[in-house]
């Protein structure tokens, strides 16, 4: 009976995980994809307590009850911090995996050969659950505390000869043992050994992300995401567990899937991202005489927006981060409301997450159909009147189409420079997160309104409300 109703849940759930994976395509749906997702764990984990073989319901309540100690208070952090929180529930996945990995080969060792445990298809699985939960927790930790800017741990990248033979060493290393652990389950030094592969993930974990830099990380936390997923599909089996292997499969894929569309958005190739360069960050030099940066005021800024026959909003992570996105919507109801065509250009990594612009821009109400996606506002922007940079930087810079040794070379822009004026909303001169100059800022037909986005758009509103246009 109890198998039946685990049947019947393992269909339900894997049918609402699909469901909530489509229903987050769009922002019109992706409430419901958060329901459905939610709905599905929960028929997940109620139609695995029911089964015969679980007997300590207390350890089960405990762990229900540490999940919302941390679940919670994770759920409440800032909208601009959700890619670490990301990054730190892939280190919880990963790290549960590995757990289980470990626990299930101490029971399999106490059981004895006669368990009949040590088949090979489950002792591989063991290794490679064991090998990606270990390396995805502390990858994920020191990713969360790269994009958390913690002090102990170096932003930039940190490179030395020979690298990539190290890192390769270690997680090679790790496989090896790993080989002679399947081989050999049952021999004397199984006990060591297992121990020392744990280790030797933990490590290359770390040394993983400590080479990677600026405008890689998005991509390395979703590569990651992938890893806890193919984890749980390996843990799946070790268990015997179907709904694991489906759920794991369906994280895992869409992990990669998203790694794949941000390599597209960045113009890197994935083995590139993976064990390329990391992007080694460097200085872009300036050619030429050292350039001024030129400031222009409210009403001037007002006036031109108030003569352009289309305006382009191009978003950025300081946006973001002043939460100026409600000003914006005020601002864009007074252009139309003028005549001017507003559109919003969206930049696949605006931002410090996948979507971040569309979800702050769906947020403050503007309509879809006023957002812009780069390859499609790229070829209208020489027709642009005046680009509005709100505190967005590597998204707009020049460099990443010609400057070869810059951390952002290659990645598509959107062409701010291309529009006949370029108003940029920024608090100071300092750079973006790559960590470069930008020349967009000093070019002719630049004028620069600095200060925080929220007040600058808001003062820019008032010149329009109080009269100072019509
Ligand atoms: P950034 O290059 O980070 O530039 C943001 C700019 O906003 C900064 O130059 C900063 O200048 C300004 N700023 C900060 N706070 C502000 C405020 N309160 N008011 C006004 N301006 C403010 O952002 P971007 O152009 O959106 O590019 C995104 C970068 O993040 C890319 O390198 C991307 O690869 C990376 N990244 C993206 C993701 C995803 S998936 N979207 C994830 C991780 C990393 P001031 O300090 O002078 O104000």
């Amino acid at each position: 009976m109890t198998q039946a109703i685990a049947q019947v849940a393992a269909i339900a759930a894997t049918a609402l995980f699909i469901f909530a994976l489509y229903w987050m395509n769009d922002p019109k749906t992706a409430r419901r994809g958060v329901y459905a997702g939610v709905l599905g764990m929960a028929v997940a984990v109620l139609a695995t307590w029911v089964q015969p073989q679980i007997v300590h319901h207390g350890w089960i309540l405990a762990a229900i009850a540490a999940g919302f100690v941390v679940g919670v208070p994770l759920s409440r952090v800032p909208l601009t911090a959700v890619p670490q929180r990301t990054a730190l529930s892939h280190a919880f996945g990963g790290l549960a995996a590995g757990l289980v990995g470990a626990a299930e080969f101490s029971l399999w060792l106490r059981e004895g050969p006669g368990g009949a445990q040590f088949t090979t298809f489950r002792t591989s699985a063991l290794v490679v659950e064991v090998i990606l939960g270990f390396l995805t927790f502390t990858g994920s930790l020191m990713a969360a505390g790269k994009l958390q800017e913690v002090r102990w741990i170096p932003q930039r990248p940190v490179t030395y000869p020979g690298q990539n033979f190290v890192n390769l060493g270690v997680l090679g290393a790790a496989l090896v043992l790993g080989v002679l652990l399947v081989l050999h389950p049952t021999a004397p030094a199984a006990r060591t050994v297992f121990p020392v592969i744990m280790g030797l993930a933990t490590l290359f974990g770390v040394l993983l992300i400590i080479p990677i830099g600026g405008a890689d990380m998005p991509t390395v936390i979703s590569i990651l995401n992938a890893y806890a997923g193919l984890s749980a599909v390996a843990m799946g089996f070790v268990l015997d567990n179907k709904l694991l292997v489906t759920a794991g499969a369906l994280d895992g894929s869409s992990g990669l899937i998203l790694s794949i569309i941000m390599c597209r958005a960045m113009n890197r190739s994935f083995a590139n991202v993976l064990f390329g360069a990391f992007g080694t960050v460097q200085k872009v030099k300036v050619i030429g005489e050292q350039k001024e940066w030129k400031q222009e005021s409210i009403e001037g800024a007002a006036q031109l927006l108030e003569q352009a026959r289309l305006v382009v909003i191009i978003p950025g992570y300081g946006m973001a981060v002043a939460q100026a996105q409600h000003k914006v919507r005020e601002l864009y109801d007074q252009l139309t409301k003028r005549g001017v065509t507003v559109q919003f250009a969206i930049h696949p990594v605006a931002g410090r997450m996948p979507g971040h612009m569309n979800v702050l821009l769906a947020e403050a109400n503007i309509p879809y159909t006023a957002l812009v996606e780069m390859d499609e506002i790229n070829p209208e922007m020489s027709q642009c009147d005046v680009a509005l940079v709100i505190g967005a930087n590597d998204v707009v810079n020049p460099a990443a189409r010609y400057a070869t040794g810059s951390p952002i070379y290659g990645m598509p822009i959107i062409d701010a420079d291309k529009a006949k004026t370029v108003l940029a909303i920024k608090r100071s001169k300092n750079p973006g997160f790559a960590g470069i100059d930008n020349e967009l800022y000093v070019k002719d037909n630049t004028w620069m309104l600095f200060g925080d986005a929220k007040q600058v758009i808001g003062d820019l509103v008032k010149q329009f409300a109080g009269g100072g246009l019509h």
